[in-house]
């Protein structure tokens, strides 16, 4: 493996001092260790895979399964074998016939100050309604639909109307670019898109149509689509051949009542793409029984949700955190669940606390890199705010080093909520990796042992385990059931991609691979470190340097293109890109422009360098190998490591000066 992103750098940190769970918060949480004097974990280890019956049994099943797992055609695990349930039902129906249909289920926070409620009837009407047009459009079990919407009610709505058909949804961040979304659309072969026709950004109004549009132009086939209008007159639209609006469907519709689609437990409810080690996103499958059973168990076991809480989690439902933890965890539970439209800093830094102040808000799980931007603001903005109703905190995306955890602690938590430092990823589908916030003591800096229910080892390159403190690779010796089922564009790319490298089939050993580095502790501890592939971490978002290098190769006067991560001030990282020019172009300003402009276009902003540094020639192996390592311990302006295997070592002195420069 070309350890891109250059493992050996990173060693593990001191945790900081541990911490015990507040008293007041063991007192009332979902899970404790009360049972016996077994850890939890233990109790698990005793009946797996049995032991995730207690996920399954989270849900209400239309028939139940007969088989908890079943490992037969390994790779390809079946969880909940012959089971049938449908996900809205779980999310929304089973609500309103427990006599909760007057609970809030989505609050939404718009991004001009507009609130909205949905209580579960509400958002039944709304979902019955919306899954009854889909099915006039043609839309039947199993077609895939396209969903490219931002933070409005709309998204999870449509999400849910899909799931009571049976049609698996493939949401794209609303963010993402018109190539990007033709990509996926073509990917997944989707005849069915919803969109809208723009929304506001900092207060102006941003056309997503226009992105829409284009995308449907450069695929094969024909997309249906419906617009919801979210900005009126601000930003006037006209609708063409192929396309509806959601206000008028839902009218059309009115009352109309759908019968939530039996599905098969491993029946996909959802597609989602994303950064793999080649320029193709990655079409993650999800499965329906499984997903859903471990996402209800962890929002309840790691995010402590009840159901007459308020849980906020301000991701973004276009990446795995907001299906997961904004729509099916949460609604699954019957809890109240925010949805926020804007940006921390807009109108004001003090954005986030005032949502929390004004609505009470239980639990709060949000990123690292938010985390260090509020720290870098300051205490005065949160201090302006009674945050007393929070219980709990959580993060997820990245590492959090043990500063902004502390800071996280100590000034929204005000040293009485437990922080929850979650592990995970889009394949994972749920959690795997977190304290147990009733149960285990807290390290800041790392995430925490493996949840029960879970194997996790970091290994060396021949697959032994490493010792404590050492760092290895991540790997998931023992399947789970929210785990990706295989990947949309094959499964040999599936097995190729997880599965390979540490497994051993003729002994019948299978492991994944994460892509992840860590070390584990003497507690057994995880300590994430990053990640050894092509995918980097930027602003809690997972992006692909191989497909941000593809963007910058297309640009016409680009010789060649890498990508490397580069670690922020604070921890995050940035996007460092080095480019040689061909040999009659002028690598200067307006090179760069267009750079950044055609990564903006093919991915989107997002994706932009932090830099671009032009060299007259990347640094390469003798065999013709972009040494990224070098290029990366460059960016960061570390010592470099060996260069004897390079063929033009000349070129690093070149680089270095030229980085500096820029
Ligand atoms: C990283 C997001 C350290 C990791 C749910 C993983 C983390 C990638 C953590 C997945 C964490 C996520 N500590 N690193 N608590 N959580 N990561 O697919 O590198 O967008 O492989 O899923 O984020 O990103 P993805």
């Amino acid at each position: 493996m070309d350890d891109r992103n250059g493992w050996g750098r990173n060693r593990p940190e001191p945790t900081g001092p541990t911490l015990d769970p507040p008293e007041s918060f063991v007192e009332q949480a979902n899970v404790t260790d009360t049972s016996d004097d077994q850890p939890l974990g233990e109790q698990f280890e005793r009946d797996w895979p049995d032991c995730w019956e207690r996920a399954a049994d989270l849900l209400t099943w239309d028939e139940s399964y007969d088989t908890v797992l079943d490992d037969e055609d390994a790779p390809f695990y079946e969880w909940f074998t012959d089971g049938k349930l449908n996900a809205a039902y779980n999310c929304v129906d089973r609500h309103l016939e427990a006599g909760r249909k007057n609970h809030a289920a989505i609050r939404w926070e718009g991004k001009q100050g507009e609130r909205e409620t949905y209580t579960y009837q509400d958002l039944s009407v709304a979902v019955n309604e919306f899954a009854a047009a889909l099915r006039d459009l043609g839309v039947e079990a199993d077609d895939v639909v396209t969903i490219y919407l931002p933070m409005i009610p709309e998204l999870p709505i449509a999400m849910l109307a899909c799931a009571r058909i049976g049609a698996p949804h493939s949401v794209v961040f609303a963010g993402l670019s018109a190539d990007a979304l033709a990509t996926r659309l073509d990917a997944a072969d989707s005849e069915y898109l919803v969109t809208c026709d723009g929304y506001y950004r900092r207060g102006d109004a941003f056309n997503q149509k226009s992105k829409a549009d284009n995308a449907r132009l450069s695929v094969d086939q024909d997309v249906e689509t419906v617009v919801v209008d979210r900005l009126g007159d601000e930003l006037p639209h006209v609708l063409g051949d192929g396309e509806s609006d959601y206000h008028e469907l839902r009218e059309a519709f009115a009352g109309a009542s759908v019968e939530p689609v039996s599905r098969d437990a491993e029946d996909m409810l959802f597609l989602m793409y994303t950064s793999g080690t080649t320029g193709d996103p990655k079409g993650v499958v999800h499965s329906t029984g499984g997903y859903l059973a471990q996402v209800a168990w962890t929002a309840r076991s790691v995010l402590d949700i009840r159901p007459e809480d308020t849980y906020w989690c301000a991701a973004d439902i276009g990446w795995i955190t907001g299906h997961s933890y904004i729509v099916y965890g949460p609604l699954a539970l019957g809890t109240t669940t925010v949805m926020y439209e804007g940006t921390p800093d807009y109108p004001d830094r003090d954005r986030l606390w005032e949502i929390i102040d004004r609505n009470a808000v239980d639990i709060f799980y949000t990123a690292p890199t938010a985390v260090r931007a509020f720290m870098k603001w300051g205490e005065s903005y949160p201090d302006s705010h009674d945050l007393s109703s929070l219980r709990l905190l959580g993060t997820v995306g990245e590492p959090i080093s043990p500063g902004p955890w502390r800071w996280y602690h100590d000034h929204i938590g005000n040293g009485e909520c437990p922080v929850v430092d979650t592990w995970w990823q889009t394949e994972t589908g749920a959690i795997l990796i977190s304290t147990l916030p009733g149960v285990d003591e807290m390290k800041p800096g790392a995430a925490g042992p493996p949840l029960p229910g879970i194997d996790v080892a970091v290994v060396d390159e021949d697959g032994n385990a490493v010792d404590p403190g050492q760092t290895g690779y991540l790997t998931i010796p023992r399947p789970w059931p929210a785990m990706v089922r295989t990947l949309y564009d094959g499964d040999d790319r599936f097995r190729a991609e997880y599965w390979d490298r540490f497994s051993d089939p003729d002994v019948g050993v299978w492991r994944y691979f994460s892509g992840d580095t860590a070390a584990v502790d003497e507690d057994g501890y995880i300590t994430m470190l990053g990640r050894v592939d092509d995918v980097i971490n930027v602003a809690s978002t997972r992006l692909s340097t191989m497909e941000i290098e593809g963007a910058i190769a297309d640009v016409d006067g680009v010789a060649e293109a890498a990508v490397v991560g580069r670690s922020g001030q604070q921890g995050g990282t940035e996007i460092y890109a080095y480019v040689s020019a061909a040999s009659d172009r002028d690598p200067g300003e307006t090179l760069r422009e267009t750079i950044l402009e055609r990564v903006e276009t093919a991915i989107g902003p997002i994706a932009t360098p932090e830099a671009v540094v032009f060299t007259p020639e990347l640094p390469k192996t003798r065999s013709g190998k972009i040494m990224r390592r070098l290029l990366e311990d460059i960016a960061n302006d570390e010592e470099l490591g060996d260069t004897s295997a390079l063929r033009n070592p000349e070129i690093v002195g070149e680089i270095q000066s030229e980085r500096n420069r820029s």
